[in-house]
């Protein structure tokens, strides 16, 4: 059979090793060919694409990004996007597609498998949002990248005596946030899921400054709200895709601390930081696993499924039921980290 990828939404560590992992079980197991579109769903609506074979894919393991290149467009932009997306698969003799993507592009692809596009799911992001899964491939590698920069930031909070907020990225979730916020012992760690109260945040500030520690770390999801009416927060801008361009709120909530408090405040935004470079050893495992999972499951025929790993397994689950409602943060975890806010 002949297998077509396709990488969309934002990049994030592993896609690469993704797509080495299809081509290798594709080729070396079921003599399958693989094509990879370009730029996500743009290389299917505009018929760029790209052979990949194992020999292409030497050295892609460690390569962050995605050679595929990817992009936020999404078929059912265009009127004629679904009838575009098939008429390039039948000019390649694609029999099925492997849609590696995040919320939007699966989201895209759960639709689009019911208007009759055969293709499996890779569950990717950094912001570990997908349901039906434990884990995204990225989420790993952006977690230990924050934790070592709130590392390194303690020490240089700790030398002037400051509170540091870092901004780390999670738009409708706080995994990341908890994560990292309680690897990195962080003083407090604001998510999406509980707006914050800047009055009760400045006052477990001067409780632990009272009690002899003069610098504090905040880490904030960049999706993380206020509680109604408590702050003014100004709205987002969006993007040609729709979607909310975030990021910002850190210097809301640093302003308010030191203008509450009087302690001196400094912020960090991680931003894109988080995305780049090489995956860790686990996002390295991961992204492989999905890969012949994925493949696996094409050349079996079953479609209109994502691939999720469970229980320290890769199973399939139903695209669908994935892309209904997001995965929050788990309350067990948020507890934990709120045990050792001052
Ligand atoms: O892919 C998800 C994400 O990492 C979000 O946490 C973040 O808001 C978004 O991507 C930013 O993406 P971009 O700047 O590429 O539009």
């Amino acid at each position: 059979m002949k297998v077509g990828v396709l990488t969309g939404g934002g990049d994030c560590p592993g896609l690469n090793a993704v797509i080495r992992g299809v081509v290798r079980k594709a080729e070396r197991e079921y003599g399958d060919v693989v094509v990879g579109f370009l730029d996500g769903w743009s290389g299917l609506l505009e018929d760029r694409a790209m052979p990949l074979d194992v020999e292409a894919c030497r050295g892609l393991l460690t390569r962050g990004g995605t050679v595929l290149g990817t992009s936020r467009y999404q078929p059912y932009m265009f009127d004629d996007g679904v009838e575009r997306v098939k008429a390039t698969m039948a000019r390649h003799f694609v029999d099925a597609l492997i849609v590696i993507g995040g919320e939007g592009t699966l989201s895209a692809a759960s639709r689009i498998y019911a208007d009759g596009v055969p293709l499996v799911g890779v569950p990717k992001t950094i912001d570990n949002d997908i349901n039906g899964t434990q884990r995204t491939f990225g989420f790993d590698t952006a977690v230990q990248t924050a934790t070592d920069a709130i590392d390194r930031l303690h020490t240089t909070a700790e030398s002037h005596d400051r509170v540091i907020v870092v901004e780390v990225m999670g738009r409708h979730v706080g995994h990341i946030a908890t994560w990292a916020g309680i690897a990195g012992g962080a003083t407090i760690v604001l998510v999406p899921e509980v707006p914050f109260d800047i009055g009760a945040i400045c006052e477990s500030l001067r409780r632990r400054h009272r009690r002899g520690r003069f610098s504090s770390i905040v880490v904030v999801a960049e999706g993380a709200v206020p509680v109604p009416g408590s702050l003014t927060v100004a709205e987002p801008t969006i993007d040609e895709y729709g979607h909310a361009r975030l990021g910002g709120i850190c210097n809301v909530v640093a302003e308010e601390i030191e203008q509450r408090t009087g302690f001196e405040t400094r912020v960090t935004v991680l931003g894109h930081v988080q995305r780049g470079g090489t995956p860790s050893a686990l996002d390295r495992v991961l992204s492989t696993w999905y890969g012949v999972a994925a493949m696996r499951a094409a050349h079996e025929g079953d479609f209109g499924t994502m691939v999720a790993f469970n229980n320290n397994k890769v199973e399939r689950r139903r695209l669908d039921e994935c892309v209904s409602t997001l995965k929050y943060a788990d309350p067990d975890l948020l507890e934990v980290a709120r045990t050792f806010f001052p």
